[in-house]
C-alpha cells in the first residue's frame, strides 16, 4: 500500500522567487510528521502548496494516490494591466485538496474578524458524518470548552490562544484525513500553550495524520515519529523519535554553540 502522502520533488515559491526546492516527504498512514526550523526560511510556504493555496512550480503531491499537483484546468487571473486580463493555469486547486481530506489550519489568525465564533463554526465545511453536524459540533467544543463561553463573541475579540483553538475547531470539523497544524502553538503565554499542546495531544491520540510545524522541540518530540529539519528551503536532516535531542542541543547542532 501506498503511503497517505507522497511528495516528490516539490518546489515553489512567490515568483520570481524560489523559496523552497526539491522537497521529497511521506506521510504513512496514522503518522505525525514534525517540521521544525529557522523563522522565514520556507516552513510555511512549503505547507501553502501542500494544501494548494499556492501553486507549485515542479514536483507532485500525491494525497491518497491522486495527484494534486497534476495540470487542472482551473484558471487564475493575474493581471498587471488593467485592460486586459491574463488567465494562468493553476496546477491546484485549494477546494480540491481541502475535498480530498488534506486540511491546513493556517498559521497566525485567519478567521473572519466581525463574525462570531458560532457564525464561524456553523460556516466550516464539514461534510456530514455519521453522528451529524451538531454531535460533530459538540465534540469540538469539548476538546476546547473555552471556545464554549465565547460563543458569541466576534473572532476579532478572542485572544490569540483562543483564535488559534477556532482555527483548529473549523479544521477538525473538516475531518481532516491528514492535518497541518502551521505553529499552533505560536506566540501564546505558556497556560494556553499547555492547553493547545493538549489538544493536539487528544487529536494526535484520536489517530488523524498530523504534519506538526512548531518551535518547540520538546513539544515535536512527544508527538512526532519523525522530525524534518527544514532549512533554506530544504529538509536538512531527518531524525526518527528516538534521536530528537533536547531544544537546546538541536540549537547547538544547527548554528553552533553559543559562547558562554
Ligand atoms: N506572500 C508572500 N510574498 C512574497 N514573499 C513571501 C510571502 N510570504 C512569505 N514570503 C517570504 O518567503 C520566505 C519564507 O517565509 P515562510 O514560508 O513564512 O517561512 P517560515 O514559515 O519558515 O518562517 C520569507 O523570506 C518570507 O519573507
Ligand atoms: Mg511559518
Amino acid at each position: 500500500m501506498t503511503a497517505l502522502l507522497d511528495v516528490i520533488g516539490l518546489s515553489g515559491g512567490y515568483e520570481p522567487v524560489q523559496i523552497f526546492k526539491d522537497v521529497t516527504l511521506s506521510v504513512e498512514r496514522g503518522a505525525c510528521v514534525g517540521f521544525f526550523g529557522p523563522n522565514g526560511h520556507g516552513k510555511t510556504t512549503l505547507m501553502k502548496t501542500l494544501s494548494g493555496i499556492i501553486d507549485p512550480w515542479a514536483g507532485r503531491i500525491v494525497f491518497e494516490g491522486e495527484d494534486l499537483a497534476a495540470e487542472g484546468e482551473r484558471k487564475t487571473r493575474r493581471s498587471r494591466n488593467l485592460n486586459y486580463d491574463v488567465l494562468v493555469r493553476r496546477r491546484m486547486d485549494p477546494k480540491r485538496v481541502a475535498r480530498a481530506g488534506l486540511i491546513h489550519v493556517a498559521q497566525g489568525s485567519t478567521l473572519f474578524p466581525d463574525m462570531t465564533v458560532a457564525e464561524i463554526l456553523s460556516i466550516a465545511p464539514a461534510p456530514a458524518l455519521a453522528g451529524g453536524r451538531e454531535s460533530d459540533e459538540g465534540s469540538v467544543l469539548q476538546l476546547f470548552p473555552r471556545l464554549k463561553e465565547r460563543m458569541h463573541s466576534k473572532s476579532r475579540f478572542l485572544s490569540g490562544g483562543e483564535r488559534q483553538m477556532l482555527s483548529m475547531a473549523c479544521g477538525l470539523l473538516a475531518a481532516p484525513k491528514l492535518l497541518i497544524l502551521d505553529e499552533p502553538t505560536l506566540g501564546l503565554s505558556p497556560k494556553l500553550r499547555l492547553e493547545l499542546a493538549g489538544a493536539v495531544h487528544t487529536i494526535r491520540e484520536s489517530g488523524v495524520p498530523i504534519i506538526l510545524v512548531d518551535q518547540d522541540v520538546e513539544f515535536l518530540r512527544d508527538l512526532v515519529g519523525t522530525l524534518n529539519v527544514f532549512d533554506h528551503g530544504s529538509i536538512s536532516r531527518r531524525l526518527s523519535q528516538s534521536d530528537i535531542p533536547d531544544h537546546e542541543t538541536l540549537m547547538a547542532e544547527l548554528f553552533g554553540r553559543r559562547v558562554q
